[in-house]
């Protein structure tokens, strides 16, 4: 089906009563569910896998200490992304850790994030017994608003920790040009982003460091898994030494096992094949979305050279919905057998944070006034409203045919027509 006979059909379905049409009728409403041909199985693997697997267990060699296949993927994953270095880790959240203690972040200091991600930025800044300073988020691309970080530095700040959300560049221009006027050091979460490109340049390529994560979720996947990318041969060093216990300097062991690096090496086979068709997928999703008022697709940035596609996100609108509420678009979504989320709460307004700030760490550190300025700069409206109109599809929705992306569209056309119904 061409775009203009499935715009065709989307209308002339319209215009049948709801009772005429079964294949109209909402699923949740008793109408016939649509279906997605793709498998949207993931993880995907092969003999490739299962070769690397049962080659590392049948060495002995299960640790990087003995064997050679970490090593290996370091080198792979560096010339992948164009990094000078590339350290493995256990997981994301050991990449972000090791690369901000290798950096001496420490109690006391203010770290800047952005209150759309998910907690493990979060996690390691408050581990470090830091301030965690959040930035606001631009609604339009879901992703850090550069415009509003020069206000948030101030001389504690040690730190900026932008994320490329979704597999989507931040404003990497703006964020690293006030980043060097007030001469603070960038670390990239890059964690759901691998292969994405922000002037044709690789994304965690642009910081003092760049963060990946493995985990199953990933487009690139271990199970569990992470690295960290560096152009600086020191701070390399000094990230690796942390990772591995040391007498002589803080340390922990954060390592990535032999097995991990051989199912890493197997899967960067397919990688380059998947992100394209999520590319392609993409493209021709939002093009069918364009036409649909209510849903607005997440804007990329014009230095935006390539999007990792982790996760395809919008900014559902329920005005042009009948009023209905997100929650029941995303069920009635899920009837037509189109999974969706609806993403992250608000991380700079969850509990967890004041629970922490209560510790005996904290209260030794900060006093109460300080804690209260801190609630004080704590505001993200723009982020608020973000958290109740985003929904996400995750990426192996991407990875099935064109034909799919007809049917994601035809679903949403089809709970908006009759959205007073439902
Ligand atoms: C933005 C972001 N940062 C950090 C992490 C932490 O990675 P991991 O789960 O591998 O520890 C993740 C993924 O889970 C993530 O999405």
């Amino acid at each position: 089906m061409n775009r203009r006979q499935f715009l065709g059909t989307a209308s002339a379905a319209a215009a049948l009563p709801a009772s005429a049409n079964p294949v109209d009728k909402p699923a949740l409403l008793g109408g016939t569910p649509l279906k997605l041909t793709g498998a949207r199985q993931w993880p995907v693997f092969d003999q490739t896998e299962e070769k690397a697997l049962l080659g590392v267990l049948k060495s002995g060699h299960w640790y990087r200490g003995s064997g050679q296949m970490v090593r290996k993927f370091e080198e792979q994953y560096a010339a992948l992304t164009g990094a000078k270095h590339c350290l493995a880790v256990a997981n994301g959240t050991s990449a972000l850790l090791a690369s901000i203690s290798a950096l001496g972040i420490d109690a006391g200091d203010e770290v800047i994030l952005p209150p759309y991600t998910f907690v493990a930025t979060l996690n390691v800044i408050l581990e470090k017994h830091a301030l965690p300073i959040f930035v606001d988020s631009d609604r339009a691309t879901f992703q850090m608003d550069a415009a509003k970080l020069n206000a948030a530095i101030t001389d504690r700040t040690k730190l900026i920790l932008p994320v490329h959300m979704g597999g989507a560049p931040v404003d990497l221009d703006s964020i690293l040009a006030t980043a060097k006027k007030r001469n603070v050091p960038v670390i990239e979460d890059a964690c759901q982003a691998h292969l994405g490109e922000w002037r044709n340049r690789k994304v965690g390529t642009w910081g003092i460091a760049g963060c990946f994560s493995f985990q199953a979720s990933k487009n690139l996947n271990s199970g569990e898994g992470g690295a960290v990318l560096f152009n600086d041969a020191s701070f390399h060093e000094a990230t690796r030494a942390f990772h591995s216990n040391q007498t002589n300097s803080q340390s922990l062991n954060l390592r990535l096992t032999e097995f991990q690096a051989g199912l890493l090496m197997a899967q960067m086979t397919r990688i380059e094949a998947q992100s394209k068709t999520r590319e392609q997928n993409a493209a021709y999703l939002t093009k069918l979305l364009s036409e649909v008022k209510g849903i607005a697709p997440a804007k990329l940035y014009p230095g935006c050279t390539r999007n990792a596609w982790h996760l395809y996100m919008f900014r559902y609108d329920k005005q042009h919905f009948a009023g209905m509420p997100r929650e029941k678009f995303l069920k009635a979504l899920a009837a037509e057998g189109v999974p969706a989320s609806g993403g992250y709460n608000p991380l700079n307004k969850q509990p967890l944070i004041a629970r922490i700030f209560a510790t005996r760490g904290f209260r030794r550190l900060f006093t109460d006034a300080e804690l209260k300025r801190w609630a004080e700069r704590n505001h993200c409206p723009e982020n608020d409203k973000l958290c109740e109109e985003a929904v996400w599809l995750t990426q192996p929705m991407l990875l099935g045919p064109r034909t799919d992306m007809e049917v994601i569209a035809t679903a949403i056309g089809k709970i908006q027509r009759h959205a007073a119904s439902l």
